[in-house]
């Protein structure tokens, strides 16, 4: 490059001030450019030899690690809003080998786990034989679950779809389900808590069978079902596992039907009944209304009181007869909960009758519930059950193959649950 004491020569004074300005300048820039590009080579071949040492992990235990990358994924996920897919590995090590089981049902074991992160969770392990469908399709409706969002519904993380393990991977749900609090006496709740879970429920199902991109009836909404948060803010769990797994013998059901026994539609036990639709999860949850109601369970032979036995009956009978103060007095209801107590009842007794069409919708159920739409006082639900044969509960039906008997329906439950 020409010297800059030279330039006055060639150019004159003013003229070779601005030439060495502008070659100034122009050293300065690739001077600058050098040093960038050197220092961002340095960077990546730190970064190139950091992951190929080791993959980043969190530490859980001192005897188990577990990669951050499917972390990573989830939370991509989670942004497209499709379902993580995890791997035996994964499941193994969020459960820590399993270590903590929740409870069993018609699906599998649950147990209790954790993410890398923290974030607890709740593992559905299905049985060997409930996840016979093929891998596309399953993947399929575990979409469709986990595309479901609702804050009353149990939210779907992810699965794990592989020959050795089926699995589903929940929000883990601090104070586990209804059930516990409505047949414990020493964990009982307040009556307008559980007006609250009712509505709340209500509401989840209402999103499930009107408001979702898809329309999943649950069939099987039982106490065992609605999950309760730290705050006792209640979740429907288990929605769409009907669709996913064949549950064949469960409960003791005994002809195979889906659902669970005192909760299932009278059309998933008979065949005169047209169409299984949504209306059947309309029905199961009426009689969770009436478990919420009483506080106990449908069928309980060991109730010291008049309403021993099938408890909707005997509310029945009660109001057909006028007689709503010994419904509310014998559920301990207090006097401010008392609006709210006979307007359960009613909607209970609406959403239990016989023919599928004479229930209400889950969007009516709310209203009815919060008090925003007027209750027509509701019809016999059991008018089905001739006089003759009213001590046995039995109503023949055309097929003789398959008569429906509420009461030994009831009490598969009782004895099962
Ligand atoms: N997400 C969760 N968080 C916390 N506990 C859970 C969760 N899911 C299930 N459980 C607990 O695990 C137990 C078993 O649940 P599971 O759903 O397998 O059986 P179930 O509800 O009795 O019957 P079903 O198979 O008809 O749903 C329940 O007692 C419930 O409290
Ligand atoms: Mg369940």
């Amino acid at each position: 490059m020409l010297p800059l004491i030279l330039l006055p020569i060639f150019f004159g004074d003013t003229a070779s001030v601005v030439v060495a300005g502008i070659v100034v300048i122009i050293m300065f820039k690739l001077i600058l450019r050098f040093i960038r590009e050197t220092r961002m080579q340095s960077i990546n071949s730190s970064i190139a030899t950091q992951s190929e040492a080791a993959p980043m992990s969190y530490s859980m235990s001192n005897h188990t690690k577990i990669e951050i990358e499917p972390i990573e994924r989830f939370i991509n996920n989670i942004l497209k809003e499709k379902p993580v897919r995890f791997t035996p590995q994964n499941i193994l090590d969020f459960t820590q080998n399993y270590a903590m089981k929740l409870g069993s049902g018609g699906y599998g074991v649950v147990y209790k786990g954790q993410f890398p992160n923290g974030i607890q969770v709740a593992v559905k392990v299905l049985n060997k034989t409930s996840g016979e469908k093929a891998e596309e399709q399953f993947m399929a409706e575990v979409g469709i679950m986990s595309r479901t969002y609702h804050i009353n519904l149990v939210k779907l993380y992810g699965f794990c779809f592989d020959k050795s393990v089926k699995a589903l991977v929940y929000e883990y749900m601090e104070k586990g389900s209804l059930d516990k609090y409505l047949y414990s006496q020493a964990q009982a709740l307040e009556w307008e808590k559980l007006h609250v879970i009712a509505t709340g429920t209500a509401k989840g199902i209402r999103y499930l069978h009107e408001e979702c991109e898809q329309k999943i009836v649950h069939y099987d909404i039982k106490p065992a079902n609605v999950l309760l948060t730290a705050e006792l803010f209640p979740k429907a769990a288990d929605f769409g596992l009907a669709c996913l797994c064949d549950r064949k013998v469960s409960h003791g059901t005994p002809t195979g039907v889906r659902g669970t026994p005192g909760f299932a539609a009278p059309e998933m036990w008979t065949s005169v009944l047209p169409n299984k639709n949504e209306k059947c999860d309309v029905y199961s949850f009426g009689m969770l209304l009436f478990e919420i109601l009483g506080r106990r369970k449908n069928l309980d032979f060991k109730q010291d009181n008049e309403s021993r036995e099938w408890f909707p009956q005997w509310v029945w009978n009660k109001f057909e007869q006028g007689e709503m103060e010994s419904i509310i007095s014998l559920c301990g209801v207090e006097s401010k909960d008392r609006a709210k107590a006979e307007r359960m009842c009613q909607v209970a007794l609406w959403c239990i009758q016989y023919q599928p069409d004479a229930r209400p919708s889950m969007t009516g159920v709310v209203r009815m519930l919060e008090g925003e739409q007027e209750i027509v006082p509701p019809v016999n639900p059991f008018y089905y059950i001739s006089s003759t044969e009213a001590d046995s509960k039995m109503v023949s039906t055309t097929d003789s193959s398959s008569s429906f008997n509420v009461k030994d329906n009831c009490e598969t439950y009782s004895q099962s649950g």
